[in-house]
């Protein structure tokens, strides 16, 4: 499984893919208004960090000018991944921009018809938000094994990319389900990351170096 990081956040950034942890990025104007500055300077500096797909996504709602946008944003780099919402336009734009060569990521997905749509038309990946349909008393993880279940049946080549995602847990079940990729805020991976069991672990065999070393001051590694 891909793991992306869902986030405009540079220094997050580029503190994984220093630990060789990202295959991608995904952004959405939300996370580029958390960051503030020029979005479009932060949007070239991921693109130049990363050596993944970095998903960039549009704002307009109109097929031309949606495509215009894709364009533009998937000069930044050959690694752009063009983000289009899941309605009629975006389905569209995905088709027109994936036959000019350019990946799309079709954003917002929430049932599985909506992620037979995207599929159709094309798209390298689909975003099902499966927190979102937590938060209203939805499965999220159902959607993702619905969807798996679909696109194996037949020769689509879209991949699942989990969105949404809200806490490690959501991380290991898309796993078994075997989805495609997670994205990932930079909470849920540092949390990833850490286990109390490790600390302690780790605590003591520092504790027990230090008595050593008293009886041998000169030893080291
Ligand atoms: O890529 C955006 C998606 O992951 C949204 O997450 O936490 O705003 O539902 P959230």
């Amino acid at each position: 499984m891909k793991i992306f990081l869902d986030t405009a956040n540079l220094e997050s950034i580029r503190m994984y893919n220093d630990m060789g942890l990202l295959d991608g990025i995904t952004t959405n104007p939300t996370l580029l208004s958390k960051e503030g500055g020029d979005p479009h300077k932060t949007m070239k500096e991921i693109v130049s960090i990363i050596n993944g797909d970095v998903s960039l996504e549009v704002v307009a709602t109109e097929y031309d000018v949606m495509l215009e946008e894709g364009r533009r944003l998937h000069k930044y780099g050959d690694n752009v991944v063009v983000k289009y919402p899941m309605t009629a336009d975006g389905l569209k734009a995905c088709k027109a921009l994936t036959a000019e060569g350019i990946p799309v990521n079709v954003t917002l997905v929430f049932s599985p018809n909506q992620a037979i749509l995207a599929a159709k038309a094309g798209a390298k990946y689909l975003s099902p938000f499966i927190g979102r349909l937590d938060d209203i008393g939805e499965d999220g993880l159902h959607l993702i094994r619905e969807i798996k279940q679909i696109l194996s049946n037949y020769n689509f080549g879209t991949q699942i990319l989990v969105a949404s995602v809200r806490h490690p847990v959501h991380v290991v079940e898309a796993a078994k389900i075997g989805a495609d990729v997670v994205t990932l805020p930079p909470s849920v991976l540092g949390k990833m990351l850490k286990h109390p069991l490790t600390d302690i672990g780790l605590k003591n065999f520092l504790a027990d170096w230090k008595k050593l070393k008293t009886e041998n001051p000169n030893i080291r590694i």
